[in-house]
């Protein structure tokens, strides 16, 4: 009853692990598709390796998380090793390889290099702790550049996905010139950029002083971004991992029904590995009392 492709993945059920939160080696990534996960997403990997920022780079709130984390990653020859170690458990849950680039000419040979080990490849064109990175990520004609350069240097049968920041006047026209340049999926929302101030000693609280939020408190303004977005490709066949906020199963349904083929799941992880399974289970229960026969049946019935 769960089960759902997402282009030619074909997944148990719609959750994923969002990029950004364990999925850092084999064995995390092993650990959440054990625990349910329909996919698993890496944390961003880069061309050579990065440190990332100064702590504090995490600050817990009541409504989510805030984080400016700096990409810290072993770079792409290191990270190869822990796909191949993935891979080798045969698990049958799809990888998706994010991956990061300081510039937009290193996007394609990153990317390159990763598909090689993942079945999806996701352009981080959204983190909100490097300005030039969402500054590109920000403007439709670099967005559409980068993804056709990407999408001519891959193998045809790994599908791109683009992550889009909800951080722009436009999410709808950036996801426009995402699938211009080619992109198979589009995956929306990236953080929302924020900041906390700690009023004893009237300083930021992150080293980098402004971070990523995600969370419970950005469910609202992700299910708006996914509903903008699917009215916008309406017609063109692209699907939408719709991630922000979703915590629950009926969390997940608003999501799908607001367009989102499949749900991505992070900050909810932070204090429970059963996430997946209960998501999964809410859903199933819904949609036996509804008499919804398959996850597709849900897929965007909201948008109108
Ligand atoms: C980081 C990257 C992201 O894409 C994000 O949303 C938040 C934080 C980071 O590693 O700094």
């Amino acid at each position: 009853m769960l089960s759902t492709t997402l282009g030619n993945l074909k997944l148990s059920n719609p959750t994923i692990l969002a990029s950004g939160i364990l999925g850092n080696t084999a064995g995390l990534l092993k650990r959440m598709a054990e625990s349910g996960a329909g996919a698993v997403t890496t944390k961003s990997v880069s061309l050579k390796a990065r440190n990332g920022h100064e702590n504090p780079c995490v600050v817990e709130l009541k409504t989510g998380l805030l984080n400016a984390m700096g990409l810290p990653n072993p770079g792409v020859e290191e990270f190869k090793k822990e796909l191949i170690e993935y891979k080798n458990f045969n698990l049958n849950v799809p990888v998706i390889g994010s991956c990061y680039g300081r510039t937009c000419e290193e996007y394609p040979d990153i990317a390159s290099e990763l598909a090689n080990y993942v079945d999806a490849v996701e352009l981080n064109l959204s983190c909100p702790n490097d300005r030039d990175v969402l500054l590109f990520g920000q403007n439709p004609k670099t967005v559409r550049q980068v993804v056709s350069d990407v999408k001519s240097v891959i193998d045809k049968n790994k599908l791109l996905i683009v992550k889009l920041t909800p951080n722009v006047t436009s999410i709808a026209e950036i996801a426009r010139a995402a699938v211009s340049g080619g992109c198979d999926i589009i995956s929306a929302i990236n953080t929302i950029t924020g900041m906390a101030i700690n009023i004893e000693t009237k300083t930021p609280v992150l080293a980098n002083k402004i971070g990523g939020y995600s969370g419970a408190g950005i469910k609202p303004v992700a299910i708006r971004c996914v509903y903008e977005i699917a009215r916008e490709l309406e017609g063109t066949n692209v699907p939408i991992i719709g991630i922000g906020g979703i915590k629950s199963g009926y969390d997940a349904i608003e999501m799908l029904m607001a367009g989102a083929s499949a749900v991505g799941v992070g900050t909810a992880l932070w204090n429970n590995d059963k996430i997946f399974i209960e998501i999964c289970t809410e859903i199933k229960e819904f949609m036996e009392r509804q008499n919804y026969n398959k996850i597709t049946d849900l897929v965007g019935c909201a948008v109108k």
